[in-house]
């Protein structure tokens, strides 16, 4: 029988894909340091992949590996005088019910020499206590190590920090089934219909639905739920409206887990006021971009672009910095978020969607302030169409612009043509446009801007 050790790490419920490179990096930058902080947007794998890395690790912690859950714990400004915060998270964690109120020292001291592993899991809305606590108890248990996870690092000395990126993504016109992306899909998939597989044509559209939603496994996992009641090209066709629509995923999920709008609208309550202006200006943008290119998207009195506001949203995991190495100062916005502000389906903040996710009851009252958001006006890009189009109809306006028919862009893109009729008429509507040829002349302009 194997061995017990110590501690509380939950058993995965469900396969896990891929990462094998950040499992790799994660266990050396935990063995290497005392802090090790994974860190990036919703719903992108951090808390699996910290469980995972524990778990590598677990022999160099006879003492124990501990999981602490800090979501359900409301930041201070918004719990009853003396209610239970992160401290109090780690100790009933630890099993220490005491009758007094537990701080970072007295844990520390209870830890003692202890070689132990605390995963502090979502730490993002708890930045002025969670520093302390964590500098408490690497300081006073020097055996102790902390692995956090949250959209933000803490910013203490040593930290080290993991930025996970969304899963790979394959060609849909050569499409690798071993790519995670799709192999998780496939994987949730069969759950539901034990009947699924990749055939050659489902594969192209599974690498496309992973492509639309920016290999993103929560916008996966909840796309694949879906197979149960249809087709893959219905899936494609009607992926822009499920994404944003409330309680799309799986009900036995955390709230912010239960749609793509209550994640998001979580990273939006938990960013400063300018920092909500400056991401919802650069959602303009589509595709990777630098400094330059986003000062001269960015028209709006006030809002500042430098490059140290651009890597403060960075460090929020509103913006990711470009995965290709040859490429440095290059940054992009997930599609996922673009769409909160751009899409009026999306729902925005300070109306549906905060209304939606602080309904659902996470904490008990409103963040201050946060109701009086005002919703955005439509952004312009370019001129004269709106950067309203959802990403289906960007894809129609590329194909316009290639010089592809209706008929012809129904079979490239496998959907019915009358939806493409729709798609056409929607983007002649929101930009003002006469004709085919301004939408083509409107697509390169376009493509010329975002690349500078
Ligand atoms: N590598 C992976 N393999 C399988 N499922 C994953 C993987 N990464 C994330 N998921 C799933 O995606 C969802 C979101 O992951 P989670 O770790 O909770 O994200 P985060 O902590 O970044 O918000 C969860 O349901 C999780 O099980
Ligand atoms: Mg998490």
């Amino acid at each position: 029988m194997a061995e017990r050790r110590p501690g509380n790490l939950p058993a995965e419920m469900t396969s896990f894909v891929g990462r094998t490179g950040e499992l790799a990096a994660g266990g050396r930058m935990l063995m290497g340091g005392r802090l090790l902080t994974v860190t990036g947007p919703a719903g992108v794998g951090k808390s699996r992949l910290a469980l995972r890395v524990a778990d590598g690790v677990r022999r160099r912690f006879p003492d124990g590996l501990w999981h602490v859950e800090l979501s359900q714990v409301a930041p201070a400004h918004l719990r009853p005088a003396g209610g239970p915060g992160p401290a109090a998270a780690v100790a009933a964690a630890l099993g220490r019910h005491g009758e007094h109120a537990e701080d970072g020292d007295g844990l520390a001291e209870a830890l003692g020499d202890r070689r132990a592993l605390l995963v502090l899991d979502t730490c993002e809305h708890l930045p002025t206590e969670i520093g302390p606590l964590v500098e408490a108890l690497l300081r006073g248990a020097p055996r102790v190590r902390v692995l956090a996870t949250g959209r933000s690092p803490l910013g203490l000395p040593g930290e080290r920090v993991l930025r996970l990126d969304p899963l790979p993504l394959t060609d849909p016109a050569d499409p690798d089934p071993a790519c995670p992306s799709v192999a998780l899909f496939a994987e949730r998939a069969v759950a539901v219909d034990p009947d699924f597989s990749l055939t050659s044509c489902a594969l192209t559209d599974v690498a496309q639905v992973c492509r639309c939603l920016d290999g993103l496994p929560l916008a996966i996992e909840l796309a694949a739920a879906r197979t149960r009641s249809l087709s893959i090209p219905e899936l494609l066709e009607r992926l822009d409206d499920m994404t944003t629509m409330p309680g799309w995923g799986a009900h036995t999920a955390a709230p912010r887990h239960r749609d793509l709008r209550a994640a998001i609208a979580w990273s939006h309550e938990l960013c400063r006021p300018d920092q909500r202006t400056l991401w919802e200006a650069l959602a303009v943008i589509e595709g990777e971009f630098g400094v330059e290119a986003a000062r001269r998207a960015v028209t709006r009195e006030g809002v500042l672009v430098t490059r140290q506001s651009l890597d403060e949203l960075v460090d929020r995991s509103i913006l990711l910095r470009s995965g290709d190495p040859g490429r440095p100062g290059r940054y992009r916005m997930l599609e996922t978020y673009r769409r909160f502000w751009l899409d009026p389906n999306f729902g925005r903040p300070g109306r549906a969607v905060l209304g939606h996710r602080l309904g659902a009851g996470r904490w008990s009252r409103l963040p201050q302030g946060a109701a009086a958001v005002p919703a955005p006006a439509p952004v312009r890009i370019g001129r004269p169409v709106t950067s309203t189009l959802t990403p289906r109809e960007l894809e129609v306006a590329e194909l316009i612009a290639e010089g592809l028919s209706n008929p012809q862009i129904a079979v490239r893109l496998l959907i019915a043509k009358r939806t493409v009729d729709a798609h056409v008429r929607n983007i002649l509507a929101k930009g003002g446009l006469a004709s085919r040829t301004q939408v083509a002349a409107w697509f390169a302009e376009r493509t010329q801007w975002a690349d500078a």
